[in-house]
């Protein structure tokens, strides 16, 4: 994930008193992503136990012409995110006279930047920005092209769907299908499920990185809320949920510790925690089912030479 614009302090706090207040105690993954959890996060992308964006960049590599085929000629290809990777070049040289791209991204100087870059490298497709929050609804408007593209392919790479509960993800993936329209697709990264072991070594690596990228989120706690938090009590961890087959990041109390935030104490007892964050992890059945129920049919999905990582081509249900 790229860079994001901090929300401001004062929902920062609501949301983390309200958070910790609650049973079981979480707060919402969009906190992770101050500019050093952005950067330790890309650092987790080049840990070697986290596969994912390894395994999503050999998936693109081997089956690109694949996809610019399907894709066909004159399309708009719209991505959710900058669109300032490899992977976005990669596809963009492949197709077969693409018309526009459309990055959305929430960050305008992330915005900028990526535009800019592509302009330069593919000075024959319209660049078309769109500055938003892609987790809440832009109106159809900030798509439109005159005239229209032959077809629009909505483009969401890099698993980012599987930190959606299913509800969520469900009502994400059928604004996307609104987005793509009856003649158009969307192409999104799915992570599969594999054995407990393995994914939790990718949330939990050797070196610590993932662990610091967890616990970034108690110093933005002191720094940002003036948080008195003793960092050393509370460690991090990943678990498999077998009923929800995904993920879960935790901030686990080693010991009984109190974070006390304006005159607000929150009492942990040893081993309680705060969940952090989800990655929910699909069959191509499984995924095929939460498509459906947001009215979109998987008519072919790929796979990377490992066969790690998935993804889909979803159209609307005939
Ligand atoms: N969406 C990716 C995943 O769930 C990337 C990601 C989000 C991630 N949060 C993370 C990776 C926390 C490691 C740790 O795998």
């Amino acid at each position: 994930m790229s860079e994001t614009s901090e929300p401001d302090v004062d929902t920062f706090r609501t949301d983390v008193i309200n958070g910790l207040s609650a049973r079981p105690r979480a707060i919402s993954c969009k906190y992770l992503y101050d500019t050093r959890g952005s950067e330790l996060f890309e650092r987790i992308c080049h840990t070697p136990e986290y596969y994912v964006t390894r395994a999503d960049l050999a998936l693109h590599e081997s089956h690109l012409n694949d996809i610019a085929a399907r894709i066909g000629p004159d399309a708009h290809v719209i991505e959710l995110g900058s669109g300032a990777g490899i992977k976005t070049r990669q596809l963009l040289a492949s197709l077969h006279s693409p018309r526009a791209y459309t990055p959305i991204e929430i960050s305008a100087a992330a915005l900028t930047r990526s535009s800019r870059e592509l302009e330069a490298a593919f000075p024959d497709i319209e660049i078309v920005p769109v500055q938003a929050d892609y987790t809440q609804p832009i109106p159809a408007e900030a798509f439109a092209l005159n005239p229209p593209a032959k077809r629009r392919i909505v483009y969401f790479p890099g698993s980012t769907i599987s930190n959606f509960e299913s509800d969520q993800a469900v009502h994400f993936l059928q604004r996307l299908g609104r987005i793509a329209g009856p003649d158009g697709a969307v192409l999104v990264g799915v992570d599969l499920v594999k054995p407990a072991d393995q994914l939790i070594k990718a949330y939990d690596d050797a070196d610590g990185v993932t662990s610091e990228f967890n616990r970034n989120l108690l110093v933005r706690m002191q720094r940002e809320l003036g948080a008195d938090i003793d960092l050393e009590a509370f460690t991090h961890e990943a678990r498999w949920n077998e009923a929800h087959s995904r993920i879960e990041m935790h901030l686990v109390a080693r010991r009984p510790t109190t974070i006390v935030i304006d005159g607000h104490q929150f009492a942990f007892e040893a081993g309680e925690s705060i969940h952090t964050e989800n990655s929910h992890k699909y069959s191509v059945e499984s995924f095929q089912a939460l498509a459906a129920r947001a009215g979109l049919q998987s008519d072919m999905v790929w796979f990377d030479p490992d066969g790690v990582f998935s993804m889909h081509w979803l159209v609307a249900d005939a």
